[in-house]
């Protein structure tokens, strides 16, 4: 009989069992279950509501439940349904009427909360830490080439010239935001729900703060209906993961791009690509292929569980069992991700001849004509009409931008001066953005600086 089943005649039709299990998803929960259970079963110890060596037989008993789990000598029955009730039953099964004794002042609504709260704080803590190992990759490949120039996009357009360093160190700052998301989401997860009962708290007198503190919590929740019916931290770290993953998946479209023969701006370690069944000379980048796959998988766990939890009426109901399938999905999916990227990013070539080619195009340079002419007093809307003017004669003289002489151009520009032909020089370009945020050799070595040391200082 199952462990709520006091007050049913009937049994569970087999089919229903099946469909309403949790354990198949939720058993990687278990450590986290041990955990708040030993230590509600400690407070309830001392708040005597059971006797002391219940207590320690309780949480000892835990921990060889614990043990067994691990060494995968432990067993799954659907008809237990989920973590909470397996554990509960194996250590009645162990201790009798003392093991029966752990659900007291408790709840499963409030025990999965608690669970998936503890969970969830070990994977932020995770993911950061494998952020910031991504981020150092990145830095690391930025850094080994300083002065690297290529073409920078604008709707896929060649726009003007970037440094390698910068296009890589845009995607830092965005990784960046995302650990920082995950902090801050982590501090709303590092709220305590034992204590909240199914709903309404509990007749027992719990020490709630004592479980918080053993717990390593913040603090406790506010109000027992919120703390059993609200999934928004979970809601709020799924957010996270899918901007991460979103991101991960530009990154990807970028690497993708550049592998491509049209690009040739990169290659990829041979560890981190594949080959096709049927033509012998391919080398796909699969692995940013699936990246931008999968990314979407997690764009779909965030709104399954926004979907799962808009129509819930207060408070606990069984839709929220359906909440880890798509939590876990994403973490999954992020933790894969973080494994494969810090070392696929660190093992690619950038091939700097290509880069440096494509870099030379003049038409690259065309603002810092225009931007000349602000400098000699032209107004800029002025100075953008003649230097658009000068490309569309470069179009019709079938001339890249640097081929006309100083004559020709003055007949689109009459304000260019001996200085314009050198504009057009990719090194001259990128050393004069020269801002703070910019392109420039000094303020991308700036940032590169400052992100090695702060790096250092992550784990
Ligand atoms: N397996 C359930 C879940 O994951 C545990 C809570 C069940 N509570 C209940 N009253 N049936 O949400």
């Amino acid at each position: 009989m199952a462990l709520w089943g006091g007050r049913f005649s009937g049994q569970t039709q087999a089919e229903v069992t099946r469909y309403s299990e949790s354990i198949s998803f939720d058993k990687r929960l278990y450590h986290c279950d041990i955990a708040g259970s030993r230590a509600h079963v400690k407070m309830l110890a001392r708040q005597g509501i059971i006797p002391q060596a219940s207590a320690d037989a309780i949480r000892a008993e835990l921990l060889e439940i614990e043990k067994k789990i691990d060494n995968n000598d432990f067993a799954f029955d659907i008809a237990m349904e989920d973590i909470h009730m397996h554990i509960e039953s194996a250590l009645i099964a162990k201790l009798g009427p003392e093991g029966a004794r752990v659900h007291s002042g408790r709840s499963r609504n409030d025990q999965v909360a608690l669970d998936i709260r503890l969970y969830l704080r070990e994977e932020a803590d995770k993911i950061i830490s494998g952020i910031r190992a991504f981020q150092k990759a990145l830095v690391k490949v930025g850094a080994a080439y300083p002065e690297l120039i290529m073409p920078g996009f604008t709707h896929l357009q060649h726009a003007q010239v970037v440094l390698f360093a910068h296009h890589l160190l845009a995607y830092v700052e965005m990784l960046d935001r995302d650990a920082e998301r995950i902090a801050d989401c982590r501090k709303r997860i590092n709220v305590m729900p034992l204590g909240s009962g199914a709903i309404a708290g509990s007749t027992l007198p719990l020490d709630r703060e004592e479980v918080c503190r053993e717990l390593g919590f913040a603090r406790v929740t506010r109000n027992s209906m919120d703390s059993v019916a609200d999934r928004d931290f979970a809601i709020e770290m799924a957010s996270a993961l899918a901007i991460f993953a979103m991101h991960v998946s530009r990154l990807s479209e970028d690497l993708i791009l550049w592998s491509s023969q049209e690009f040739d701006f990169i290659e990829l370690d041979d560890a981190f690509c594949t080959g096709s069944s049927l033509m012998p000379q391919k080398k796909n980048p699969d692995v940013c292929e699936l990246t931008r796959g999968k990314s979407a998988r997690v764009c779909g766990d965030l709104t399954a569980l926004l979907t799962l939890c808009k129509g819930l009426p207060m408070t606990y109901n069984r839709d929220l069992q359906e909440d880890k399938v798509a939590l876990f999905d994403a973490i999954d999916t992020v933790e894969q991700i973080l494994a494969v990227y810090p070392p696929m990013i660190e093992t690619m070539k950038p091939k700097a001849d290509k880069m440096a080619q494509a870099a030379s195009d003049p038409a690259l340079m065309a603002t810092d004509l225009a931007e000349k002419l602000v400098e000699l007093g032209v107004p800029f809307r002025d100075a953008h009409r003649k230097v658009g003017s000068f490309v569309k004669y470069c179009k019709e003289h079938n001339q890249k931008l640097n081929e006309p002489t100083l004559a020709e151009m003055r007949e689109t520009i009459p304000e260019a001066t001996e200085e314009f032909p050198a504009l057009f020089d990719p090194r001259a370009s990128v050393a004069k953005r020269d801002l703070t945020g910019g392109t420039g050799f000094k303020q991308v070595a700036k940032q590169l600086d400052f992100w090695q040391k702060e790096l250092e200082m992550t784990k």
